[in-house]
């Protein structure tokens, strides 16, 4: 079964192919009516008749079951009224479902996230914060509805700054290193060795040969190596349990991993006869990518001094995913500065062979984080900010606001859900504005109660628990809905388009969609409230109420559950 919206689109698209083979209403939600279709204009352009006398037809010989009314508006709009039974009904079959409608895939595909990728030994700053939610949500949404996601987190961690590290790591002491990386302590250890290497040739030199021998597989700076790698992984998984993020060590499937088969993908290249010398570099000139001046833009695949690039290293993680993974889809969720890296890579992919067609490729870019003077957002001393320290600053913020909100609650509670409201309000912030678009990190904003914010649907959705609480048992299995006033009429089919929400944020790898509905579900919940009252209403008005409110409540938890954001049961 489809949605109410799939069943009603599907029915009306009826009416408009008998005009126009093929033709397709487009729904939309209206103030003015149920639905609102649009498609008219274009089916009228293609017999040469007025739009309104299309639309008169339409109206006239419509035998859509479940439609009441279709008007005319406009030009050609049709205003769409649903049969009250068949609205009833539709809500009906959701008390039941835990899913409320949500359909699974009916065939699962693979869908390959590549999310997060901060880099070993370097701290996981604010720019990482936008990757890891936004990738995060959409791994929780694929999931939700029934694919097989596969996360690869594509860390940085290797290259040439290595023989720096491992050689600071050396003079630093093992055990001091460990301690300073194991406690998050990154900037620290990467600014030393930078200082290290700036300041003394002989670093240089010996830094140098280390990257020869780390390359050369040496066991000795293979150990070296891996202390850096494994430390600075610990540290990330813990920053993802901060943040509750699904992402697990098992998914960090860094540059390294791909290191074996660069030269494949040099040889296979060449083999192709798309390798090209450009200044000693072996590079592929994909069609369609100049610079400036007109000039054909390379992708280098191997440096100058033989060594291998991000953009090697990319090719072959493409041809990883889509050979052994067997990848149906695949997204990768890194910011905009990466749009060209990221087509070039595309192109030459599929020009190669090695990315057939049939497998939907995306770059899912996203704009900056910005500071209150809308630059990069950076410390007082222009660092770049820590993504802990901005998780800690608003679990604090949050803890500080329940204690003044006089939240009844032991200490422990207390601070658990602080943990979930500051979480809520960083994660919402960021997915609530559509991605490509940068946004002002303002915490005092984020963590409001009201307005456009995480925690004022988690409240929408603790009121909603308090309620259902209060009720005590109601049997809802067998409620009649009479959706007797607008505001009622209004939730309910807000209700039955979460589905719609969902697909719609998947289509466009936008969870600014789901955001979008799920506060205008909120929002009409305070409308309901002022003209339903719920528990002092009597017998079936109460059941159909109380109907509403869990349906409301399980819509919100599952929608923001799907967004990475806890629904806690009371704030
Ligand atoms: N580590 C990179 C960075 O911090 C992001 C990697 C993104 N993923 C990829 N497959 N290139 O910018």
């Amino acid at each position: 079964m489809g949605s109410t919206y799939e069943i009603v689109a599907e029915r009306l698209a009826r009416s408009f192919d008998r005009l126009v083979s093929g033709a397709d209403p487009v729904l939309r939600a209206s103030e003015r009516a149920d639905f609102q279709a649009n498609g008219v204009m274009a089916v009228a352009k293609a017999l040469g008749r007025p739009p309104r006398e299309v639309a008169a037809e339409i109206v006239a010989t419509h035998e859509l079951d479940g439609i009441a009314t279709i008007a005319i508006a406009g030009p050609g709009f049709l205003n769409i009224e649903l049969e009250p039974a068949f609205l009833a009904s539709q809500l009906a079959s959701l008390v039941t479902d835990e899913r409320l409608g949500l359909a699974l895939a009916p065939a699962p595909r693979t869908v390959v996230i590549d999310y997060s990728a901060p880099n070993v030994a370097k701290e996981m700053h604010i720019g990482h914060l936008r990757s890891t939610v936004i990738g995060d949500a959409l791994a929780r949404s694929e999931r939700l509805v029934g694919n097989r996601v596969i996360a690869r987190n594509h860390v940085g961690d290797w290259g040439t700054p290595f023989g720096m590290l491992i050689e600071y790591l050396l003079d630093l002491g093992e055990d001091r290193a460990i301690a300073e990386l194991s406690i998050g302590d990154l900037n620290t250890f990467y600014q030393g060795a930078r200082a290290a290497f700036d300041a003394d040739e002989a670093f240089q030199r010996r830094s140098r040969a280390r990257v020869v021998l780390l390359q050369g597989g040496d066991p000795e700076t293979r150990r070296l190596w891996r202390i850096l790698v494994d430390q600075s992984v610990a540290y990330f998984s813990q920053v993802y349990a901060k943040l509750d993020v699904t992402l697990t060590p098992e998914d960090v499937v860094g540059e390294s991993f791909y290191n074996d088969a660069l030269e494949g993908v040099v040889a296979d290249l060449d083999a192709l006869g798309l390798l090209e010398d450009s200044d000693g570099a072996r590079c592929v000139f994909p069609p369609g990518f100049t610079n400036r001046d007109g000039e054909p833009l390379p992708l280098i695949v191997q440096k100058r001094d033989e060594g291998f690039g991000y953009a090697a290293t990319d090719l072959a993680a493409v041809r990883d995913r889509v050979d052994r993974l067997h990848a149906d889809e695949m997204l990768y969720v890194v910011g905009a500065p990466q749009v060209q890296h990221f087509a070039m890579v595309f192109a030459v992919a599929r020009r190669a062979g090695w990315l057939p067609d049939t497998v939907r490729c995306e770059h899912v870019t996203f704009g900056s984080v910005l500071g209150p003077d809308r630059k990069m957002y950076k410390t007082r001393s222009g660092e770049t900010v820590k993504l802990v320290e901005l998780l800690d600053e608003a679990i604090e913020r949050a803890y500080d606001a329940l204690v003044e909100r006089g939240t009844d609650l032991e200490d422990a509670p207390r601070r658990e859900l602080a943990t979930q409201i500051a979480r809520a309000a960083i994660k919402y912030a960021d997915l609530s504005t559509e991605r490509q678009r940068d946004y002002v990190f303002d915490l005092n904003r984020m963590l409001a109660f009201e307005g456009d914010t995480g925690p004022y649907l988690q409240y929408a959705h603790a009121r909603l628990r308090s309620i259902l609480r209060r009720a005590g048992e109601v049997e809802l299995a067998t409620v009649d809905f009479t959706l007797a006033n607008a505001p009622s009429h209004a939730l309910a089919l807000s209700l039955l388009a979460w589905p719609d929400a969902v697909a719609s944020m998947l289509d466009g790898a936008a969870p600014h969609r789901l955001c979008t509905y799920l506060f205008d579900l909120a929002q009409r919940l305070t409308a309901f409230y002022e003209a339903c009252p719920v528990l002092s209403a009597e017998g079936a008005v109460r059941v159909e109420r109380l109907a509403l409110c869990d349906l409301a409540a399980r819509t919100l938890a599952l929608g923001l559950d799907a967004l990475g954001i806890a629904a806690p049961e009371r704030m």
